[in-house]
């Protein structure tokens, strides 16, 4: 008689389904948000900005001579279009800008059509500002280039944080040139206003805090909801701006997005009243604090014309290391094969 082995028992083990690995991003040169970068990717892009600044123009115009590199804007855009194209031209690439009043756009092309012709006339990569949150994964998805998110829709503005983030190093971290996730430890940064509607708040709020910083959200309900308490470790809600200003190392102040109120009805002078970021409120609040944003700024609004002008005001630094993160993001896009085991 032959034995039967018996079956060893089945072990049922209790397990949560994983959702499947995003395939994202397809393309490893592409930056569609802070969270596909490590910390060290993040450290490799620093020291790559300030290698690539510091280099002689005409040495650096080789690095990615004749490359072929498509702005493609479907917003409008003053430093970031302007900053990407003197990177991607200062590594001696050709560029050449697709913007949605004056292209086939207008005509009603679709974005993956626009890309795939993009493509198809040599782009090598694809420098993609939408309105619609999501779009830079759909372009990468139907061309498979690399694609750079210079801001879609409400969602993200990766190389905004990065740029943040130099000068906010520039600032209190001088010569620091390893990121750690205590390299920012003890600095807290508040981010005032709009920040619902504010993809320069949301990279940044998944980028400081991953290198220590604690993030204050600070602002009325209507611009930043209750249900911002949850956004994640390391970042809290403050409604009251003379507290959170008390708190900070550094202050970034946000545009109220007018495009995307969608009829919501604000109070500008009660805004004012409680948020504006004067030159009283700051001498005494945050007299050494540094002062940021993104631009485009709103003097009078969001922040008074003394405080832009003002010796805490970073703003214009923050355009200036816009140009210099940008080369190291471009020549990431254009160089990265996946298999160098850093940014
Ligand atoms: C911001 C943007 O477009 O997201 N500006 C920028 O890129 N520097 C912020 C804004 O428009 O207010």
């Amino acid at each position: 008689m032959t034995a039967i082995a018996p079956t060893p028992p089945v072990r049922r083990q209790l397990h949560t389904p994983q959702p499947p690995a995003s395939p994202f991003p397809y393309n490893p040169g592409s930056l569609l948000s802070v969270q596909d970068l490590t910390i060290d990717d993040v450290s490799h892009l620093l020291f790559r900005a300030t290698v690539l600044e510091n280099l002689d123009p005409l040495i650096r115009d080789r690095i990615l001579l004749k490359r072929r590199v498509a702005l493609l804007f479907y917003e409008s855009s003053t430093r970031t279009r302007t900053s990407f194209e003197l990177a991607a031209k200062g590594l001696g690439a050709d560029t050449t800008l697709v913007s949605s009043l004056s292209s086939s756009i207008e005509k009603g092309e679709t974005l993956k059509d626009t890309g795939l012709t993009l493509r198809a006339l040599g782009a090598e990569a694809i420098i993609l500002r939408h309105n619609s949150s999501g779009a830079p994964w759909l372009l990468e998805e139907v061309t498979r280039l690399p694609i750079l998110n210079a801001g879609d829709g409400m969602h993200e503005h990766p190389t905004q944080a990065l740029l943040d983030l130099r000068t906010i190093l520039a600032h209190l971290r001088y010569g620091v040139e390893t990121l750690t996730a205590e390299t920012l430890n003890g600095v807290t940064v508040t981010i005032v206003g709009d920040i619902l509607h504010s993809r320069v708040a949301r990279s940044n709020m998944m980028l400081l805090p991953r290198l220590g910083a604690r993030v204050v959200l600070c602002g009325p309900p209507q611009l930043l909801p209750d249900s911002a308490v949850n956004a994640g470790a390391g970042i809290s809600v403050e409604r009251d701006f003379e507290t959170a200003l008390r708190q900070s190392q550094v202050v970034m102040m946000l545009r109220i997005q007018a495009e995307r109120l969608a009829g919501m009805q604000l109070d500008l002078a009660q805004y004012k009243d409680a948020y504006q970021l004067t030159g009283q409120r700051l001498a005494a609040q945050a007299p050494n604090a540094v002062v940021m944003h993104p631009g485009p700024i709103i003097r009078g609004l969001e922040l008074t014309a003394g405080v832009a002008d003002g010796a805490q005001s970073a703003i214009l630094e923050q355009v200036r290391h816009g140009v210099a993160i940008r080369m190291a993001v471009v020549e990431r896009a254009l160089t990265k094969t996946g298999k160098e085991g850093h940014a």
